[in-house]
């Protein structure tokens, strides 16, 4: 027995002791594998105490045997728990990385408090304008901005090949027979549309606004869009004469515009009015005076306007020895301009919300 080296099972409770310690300090899955491998592989201190068990005297063997075998037992569990414990802390540490977190407002963090957005100036604007024509009496109807040649341009005592369409670059849609339907280049078709519909069903008189969006084939610039929004007027009813229109027109432009701000009518064609004029209002960036934006006289031109032609009363059958009216129409964009000193008529387009949240 002597040429035997002893076997110290003494060792055994430090070595259970480490193992523990080194397993429990596994930090992930690769750490754990390697004390495992320290603790529990081939070379590890139990595994040599096990190999030297054939060296204890044989009565002692089943008692070392089985301390050794309990050691090995209760480390396998614990190496067994610390990889549940690790594979758990992995899909936490997952689950809040892939964590969406549909409450995160970047905008609020970067550009300040949420702000509500509003109406774009030119919807503001028309209901500016809606609602003062609607003080003066007035109601508001709409139409169509896909429109036939017929209201767009033949009721209106424009026959096919009359020169006055040349005023009117027109966008024409490929629908029907062709150059029959058009983007309406103005709103004075919505005029027809309430005239027919107002004779059809006993509903004269008129006093309406119709406002909306018209479309012309021209180079956008500083003044002109090629898709911009007018606001008609029309009343018929009897005994109306062309000072009831120069009122009308004095009136909202006073009530809109302020009280210091008048209007001018300067003789002008329209096929669908007669007499005809346009409308022109003070400048409104120099008051008068004369500027470039005015180029000097300083009055501003905002729109047509006349005596409905008996013509076009005639086309929508109703009788023009009964019935007379005026009506005018102007652009809502421009009147936006005017009102708020805007340089460039293409910045309303552009949507740059810089300049759009000035107003
Ligand atoms: N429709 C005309 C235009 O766009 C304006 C107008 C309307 C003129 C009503 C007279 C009467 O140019």
């Amino acid at each position: 027995m002597s040429d035997r080296p002893t076997v110290s099972l003494d060792e055994l409770p430090s070595i259970l002791e480490e193992g523990r310690r080194e397993l429990a300090a596994a930090a992930d899955p690769e750490g754990l594998r390697t004390a495992e491998q320290s603790v529990l592989g081939k070379r590890s201190p139990l595994a040599g105490l096990r190999a030297s068990l054939g060296r204890l005297d044989p009565s002692e063997r089943p008692a070392a045997g089985q301390r050794i075998e309990r050691a090995l037992h209760e480390l396998r569990g614990l190496a067994e728990r610390r990889r549940d414990e690790l594979a758990e802390d992995q899909r936490r540490a997952a689950l809040v990385a892939d964590r969406l977190d549909l409450t995160e407002v970047v905008v609020d963090q970067v550009l300040g408090p949420i702000r509500r957005g509003h109406l774009h100036l030119v919807t503001q604007t028309q209901h500016e304008l809606e609602d003062t024509f609607v003080g003066m009496g007035f109601e508001v109807a709409e139409g169509p901005e896909a429109e036939t040649d017929w209201y767009n341009f033949e009721a209106l005592n424009m026959p096919p090949g009359h020169p006055a369409r040349g005023m009117w670059d027109t966008f024409y849609l490929k629908l029907g027979r062709p150059e029959t339907v058009v983007l309406r280049t103005h709103t004075s078709p919505v005029q027809i549309r309430l005239m027919e519909g107002a004779e059809q069903e006993g509903r004269l008189p008129i006093h309406s606004v119709m406002p909306g969006r018209c479309y012309r084939r021209e180079t956008p610039d500083a003044r002109h869009l090629a898709i911009f929004h007018q606001i008609e007027g029309l009343v018929v009813d009897r005994h109306i004469t062309f000072g009831d229109l120069a009122g009308t027109i004095e009136t909202f432009t006073g009530a809109y515009f302020g009280p210091d701000i008048h209007s001018r009518l300067r003789p002008s064609y329209f096929p669908f009015t007669e007499p005809s004029a346009e409308f022109e209002i003070t400048c409104t960036i120099c008051h008068g005076a004369g500027c470039r934006t005015c180029s000097q006289p300083g009055w501003i031109e905002l729109g047509g306007c006349g005596m409905v032609d008996p013509a076009v009363l005639a086309a929508v059958s109703i009788d023009p020895s009964q019935w007379s009216g005026f009506a005018f129409g102007f652009g809502i964009d421009r009147c936006a301009q005017m009102r708020h000193g805007i340089a460039d008529l293409r910045s309303l387009m552009e949507n740059d919300v810089r300049f759009l949240r000035q107003f």
